[in-house]
């Protein structure tokens, strides 16, 4: 009896735990994303996330400069969080920038930014690699990766997940606005749906299209100096902006983690642009 009911004290003790606890939002990505972006004074867009949740979520940046949905998966980052998130957070993937390629036999390099080439496909298909001292790798496709990740999360209890969209490089950079998803876009649509899309808790946020508006709504003389590097890294304050537009998409789309967001849509919208028109083909 003294047991039952000292169980019960600590059933309802968990329950308010769990009730009560912070969530986190681990993010995952390339140097787009992660700390300190591509060094020389650029930053990645995650390092800004947490001031639009306030005191409703913690932010973990777990983004590594160089890596692919393949080589984060191989250095066993995905691992990690899964080792360290409680159940009732969320997880972002965002890649798509350092996967392009075709796996290659050969590579002395067997760490890092190598090997990051996922096998071309939007199925199960595989490509086999020898590299380094004779290891064998069976390279996935891009959606293979981010659907193994994503359901490990689900199945340790995370909340759900978003499957961002990669950032765009720089819109202006031809002189006049252009961009044009990739075919990460296509994946991501595709493998979110194939995920069970927002009953599920999988949800897809259109990350380089809101950001791509909100570079087209500040024109090519700020944005061009705010890529201070190359086309790919941006300044902090572009990378401030890239973190409210992903917050934009979130509050667009069906989220619940968009209801943990401090800032009102209609302030975000002045700044950034309107939500952009999703079909039902689109799992937001
Ligand atoms: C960073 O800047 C240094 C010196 O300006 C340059 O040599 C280096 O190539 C830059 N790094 C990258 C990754 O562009
Ligand atoms: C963030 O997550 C990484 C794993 O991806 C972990 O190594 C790191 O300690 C975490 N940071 C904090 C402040 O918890
Ligand atoms: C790969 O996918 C195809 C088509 O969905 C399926 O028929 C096949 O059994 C799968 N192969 C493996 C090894 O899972
Ligand atoms: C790499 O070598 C292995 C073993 O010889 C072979 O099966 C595989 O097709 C090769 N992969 C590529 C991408 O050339
Ligand atoms: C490389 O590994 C394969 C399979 O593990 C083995 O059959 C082969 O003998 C190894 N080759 C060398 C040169 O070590
Ligand atoms: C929300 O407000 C915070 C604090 O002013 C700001 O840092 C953040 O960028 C805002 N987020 C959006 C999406 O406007
Ligand atoms: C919905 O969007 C998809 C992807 O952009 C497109 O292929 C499809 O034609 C659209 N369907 C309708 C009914 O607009």
């Amino acid at each position: 009896m003294r047991t039952t009911l000292f169980n019960s004290v600590l059933l309802v003790a968990g329950l308010v735990g769990a009730a009560t606890a912070i969530p986190t939002v681990w993010v995952t990505g390339d140097s787009t994303t992660s700390i300190d972006g591509g060094k020389n004074g650029t930053q990645g867009w995650a390092q800004y996330l947490k001031y639009s949740f306030g005191s409703n979520a913690l932010v973990n940046n777990s983004a590594r400069a160089g890596r692919s949905s393949r080589s984060f998966t191989r250095d066993g980052r995905f691992d990690q969080i899964g080792a360290l998130m409680k159940s009732g957070d969320w997880v972002v993937i965002e890649f798509g920038i350092n996967d392009a390629g075709i796996p290659q036999n050969g590579s002395t390099k067997t760490t890092g930014d190598y090997l990051r080439a996922v096998c071309p496909g939007a199925g199960n298909e595989t490509c086999t690699v020898v590299y380094g001292t004779n290891i064998t790798e069976v390279v996935q496709t891009y959606p293979t990766y981010v659907k193994a990740a994503s359901q490990k999360f689900l199945d340790l209890g995370a909340a759900g997940v978003i499957i961002s969209e990669r950032l765009p490089t720089n819109v202006w950079e031809s002189g006049s606005y252009s961009y044009t998803p990739t075919i990460y876009s296509y994946y991501n649509q595709l493998l979110t749906t194939e995920l069970g899309g927002p009953s599920s808790h999988v949800y897809y946020v259109q990350h380089g299209s809101y950001a791509a508006q909100a570079q087209k709504l500040l024109g090519a003389d700020i944005v061009n100096a705010n890529y201070p590097m190359d086309h790919t890294h941006s300044s902090p304050f572009l990378a401030d902006v890239h973190s409210q537009a992903f917050v934009l998409g979130l509050k667009c789309g069906t989220s619940p983690l968009g209801n943990l967001i401090v800032n009102a849509t209609a302030r975000i919208e002045t700044a950034l642009g309107p939500c952009l028109t999703a079909n039902a083909t689109i799992p937001i």
